[in-house]
């Protein structure tokens, strides 16, 4: 049995008892189902058959080291964003061929490691951005592969926080003015001009979205191929939505690959799928603390905070909360589910109807892979939770719970205070 489904009343992460996990670990922590990662991953491989494609992992939603290794050995190559995501990708052994390197604000020293590094392509997001990169290769006597991160101005449809393929977004080149960048790259002697890109934006619920992106990139790839611009690959990005709630469809790689592979036959794609990939293997486990009536609202208090899951406090996510043991009591009642934290919007979810619950219950928050531990802080000084994957049916720690002590590394007080 693969993801997380009940038997006999009990919640399991690939057959295995949450409880149990939660007995040993205690909470609040990560879990993740290794079978559905894979499965996750398989299902874009298994789509683009016909292209010569390469998943770029994008592990800035989650970039724990096994979930990299994981994800490594089944074949993903990974997009980085930082000198911290690419250290990371390159201990967990992913091979640099495989490593593309995103981002609009790459400082000089991300570019020296990269470059060292041998990371497959960069995609630029300025044309300064390019100046300093081909100073920098210079210097290092390197080449630097280049793809151009355009802006092909679509709305993409989702929270605005994530829209990142608008004009008025601060990615990418605006794709009318590209050509001109790219001659000015082409023209550079350290820089390697070898592919395109773009990501419209995350959680897209339409597949059409990106054939419109697509169209837009087809124009200027065949302008660049008439001033002898010749590239390699073609990158749309990640985006793929996953249903949060019951009444969401979302497309599957299937239906993109359907769609795009037909315009992209002569090129390598690359995709950067992250949330479709690790979303739903990752669930929050919680311990109900306290239940709190009030002549308002019914307060279900638990030990998981917007440190541990900001997603709700800061773009209103929703997230299934389900009961890691059912029980049936006959009604049901309208909770809000809040954490120890300081602030009202300290919440995981709001006006949510579920099963009468109790002091002492054990509250799994659904689909918390993706954006939840890598965007997790140690905010009101508590220790980050620990990370556990079910892999063959045992579960692993694949990060321990920081102590206090972790917290206060680094920190120091002058001498004499
Ligand atoms: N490629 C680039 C250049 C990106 O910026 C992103 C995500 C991805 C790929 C992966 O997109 P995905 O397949 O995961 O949608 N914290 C937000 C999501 C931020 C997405 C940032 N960029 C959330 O929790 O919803």
């Amino acid at each position: 049995m693969s993801g997380f489904e009940y038997v006999d009343n009990e919640l399991c992460c690939d057959g295995v008892s949450i409880s149990e996990i939660a007995s040993k670990v205690k909470t609040p922590f990560y879990l993740y189902s290794y079978d559905m990662l894979k499965k996750n991953y398989q299902s874009y491989v298994d789509a683009f058959q016909t292209v010569d494609l390469l998943v770029c992992y994008a592990c800035k939603a989650n970039s724990n080291l096994s979930i990299l290794r994981a994800l490594g050995n089944m074949g993903s190559g990974m997009d980085v964003l930082s000198s911290g995501e690419l250290f990371k990708a390159l201990k967990a052994g992913i091979s640099p061929e495989k490593i593309v390197y995103n981002g609009n604000g790459k400082t000089r020293a991300d570019m020296e490691y990269a470059l060292q590094s041998g990371v497959f392509a960069f995609n630029v997001d300025s044309q300064n951005e390019l100046f300093l990169l081909n100073e920098v290769a210079g210097a290092t006597n390197t080449v630097a592969r280049i793809a151009l991160r355009v802006n092909p101005d679509i709305n993409p449809l989702t929270h605005p926080y994530v829209a990142t393929g608008l004009a008025k977004s601060k990615f990418g080149i605006p794709i009318h003015e590209a050509k001109d960048v790219y001659q000015t790259a082409a023209s550079l002697e350290n820089i390697n001009v070898v592919g395109i890109h773009s990501h419209i934006g995350s959680q897209l619920s339409k597949v059409d979205l990106y054939l419109e992106t697509l169209k837009k990139i087809m124009a200027l790839v065949n302008d660049l191929r008439n001033i002898q611009i010749h590239l390699e690959f073609i990158n749309i990005g990640g985006g793929i939505g996953i249903p949060y709630q019951d009444n969401e469809s979302m497309p599957h790689p299937k239906d993109l690959s359907n769609l795009i592979s037909p315009w992209i036959k002569d090129y390598k794609l690359i995709l950067e799928p992250g949330r479709s990939i690790v979303g739903p293997a990752g669930v929050l486990v919680t311990d109900v603390l306290y239940i709190k009536h009030t002549h308002k609202k019914n307060f279900i208090v638990v030990d998981a905070g917007m440190n541990d899951l900001i997603r709700p406090s800061i773009y209103g996510a929703y997230h299934h909360a389900v009961l890691a043991t059912k029980h049936i009591y006959p009604e049901e009642m309208m909770y809000d589910i809040v954490g120890p934290i300081c602030e009202e919007g300290d919440f995981i979810a709001r006006d949510r109807n579920m099963p009468r619950v109790k002091q002492g219950d054990l509250l799994v928050i659904k689909d918390a892979g993706a954006y939840g531990f890598s965007m997790s802080s140690n905010y009101n000084s508590r220790p980050r939770v620990p990370e556990i994957m079910v892999a063959d049916g045992k579960d692993y720690i694949v990060r321990e719970r920081e102590t206090c002590e972790d917290m206060i590394r680094g920190e120091s007080i002058p001498t004499g205070w």
